[in-house]
């Protein structure tokens, strides 16, 4: 029997795990969850340790997991959060952060043009290296004369294969954004590996814009985009702003994926939300999404669009959550995706 690994974690994270479960409970794909709600911040503030090795274990012997969001106001996140999910990006070599962002609904979009609203492209974030490699440090702390390092790394195999990846799931076109004006990268590591990807698939559009100029067509015309692969920090960045352009972070979902050894984590690109935890209102459709996610990796297609009509529906139909426009809480729009996904 296929085993999901379940990370419910901190804030609005158990919140929106649990309507999310229901819709993968209510597909009838007699897949068994493995729930660890003990990694949290309490577990943290308890014991100093987020993820154990143990856990780690029960997690690579599952065939996917599932986070909802780690986070704590009293907690550093660079010890913590970075304990929870860079570690498991990292140490499963989850080296694909697949962020799809899809216009749901016209009425959803920040952009003045009706033309220029419909977007619908996919941010391909190297999800191993760069900024978030963790080599580096600090010295003469606490002088005025202090420095601190943080490596970004860039290995040829870790670029070469996510670049790849990104031509394998491009529909018409892959854009690489860098810096590579200004960021020297070991003699334009990313540069030399992407002319080499671009020879080998002719048929994809490719183009190249550096990240400030990135972020300006975005902001302006993201149907412009179709993917759009580039660093680990860049991929963070610009996916909260492809989610503000679909409707906001509470309908962003993502994959960390390692398509070689099958490996994946699935979870909403929104953090725990301390401001909202507790108020009932978070917006369930990043987590169902990324189930949504979940069974397209499990080869469920049809499941999967399934759950995106539902959402849909209950988009259009104005069923939705504060963050959205809507007066429904989180239970509550749960429970109309439920009923949208039952609808024969
Ligand atoms: P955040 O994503 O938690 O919140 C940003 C803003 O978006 C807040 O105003 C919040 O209320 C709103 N928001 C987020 N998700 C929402 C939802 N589902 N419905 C409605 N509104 C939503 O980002 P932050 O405030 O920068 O970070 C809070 C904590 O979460 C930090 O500790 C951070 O490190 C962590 N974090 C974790 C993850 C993760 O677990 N994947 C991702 C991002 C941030
Ligand atoms: C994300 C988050 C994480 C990241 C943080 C919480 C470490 O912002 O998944 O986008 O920067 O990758
Ligand atoms: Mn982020």
């Amino acid at each position: 029997m296929t085993t999901i690994a379940v990370i419910p974690g901190d804030g609005i994270g158990p919140e929106v795990i649990g309507p999310a479960l229901d819709v993968l409970d209510a597909l009838g794909l007699g897949v068994r969850t493995d729930v660890l709600d003990h990694v949290n911040a309490e577990t943290y503030l308890r014991t100093g340790t987020a993820l154990t090795g143990a856990d780690l274990d029960r997690i690579r012997s599952s065939e996917a997991a599932l986070l909802g969001a780690v986070g704590d106001p009293r907690l550093s996140d660079t010890a913590y959060v970075r304990g929870v999910l860079t570690t498991l990006r990292l140490e499963l070599d989850l080296y694909v952060n697949y962020r799809p962002a899809r216009l749901w609904h016209d009425r959803l979009s920040p952009l003045r043009d009706p033309a220029r609203r419909a977007i619908d492209c996919v941010i391909v974030r190297e999800n191993t290296e760069g900024l978030y490699s963790g080599i580096g440090g600090g010295t003469r702390t606490g002088t005025p004369h202090e420095i601190a390092i943080d490596v970004d790394l860039s290995t040829r195999q870790g670029v070469a294969r996510v670049l790849e990846f990104a031509f394998s799931v491009a529909r018409r076109s892959v854009c690489l954004v860098d810096k590579a004006n200004a960021v020297r990268n070991g003699g334009q590591l990313w540069q030399r590996c992407w002319s080499e990807a671009v020879a080998r698939h002719p048929d994809v559009e490719a183009s190249h814009l550096y990240v400030d100029t990135a972020a300006l067509r975005l902001a302006t015309d993201p149907t412009a985009f179709d993917v759009i692969v580039t660093n680990n920090s860049y991929g963070d960045i610009l996916s909260d702003l492809t989610a503000a352009l679909a409707g906001g972070l509470g309908v962003a979902a993502s994959a960390n994926l390692n398509p070689v050894t099958g490996r994946a984590l699935f979870e909403p690109v929104h953090g725990s939300a301390p401001d909202i935890a507790g108020t009932g209102v978070a917006n369930p459709f990043g987590a169902i999404l990324s189930v949504a996610l979940l069974v397209e990796h499990l080869g469920r297609t049809e499941e999967a669009d399934a759950v995106r009509r539902a959402v849909a529906a209950a988009v259009a139909a104005g069923r939705v959550t504060p963050d959205l426009g809507g007066t429904l809480s989180t239970k509550e729009v749960g429970t109309v995706v439920l009923t949208e996904l039952r609808r024969p």
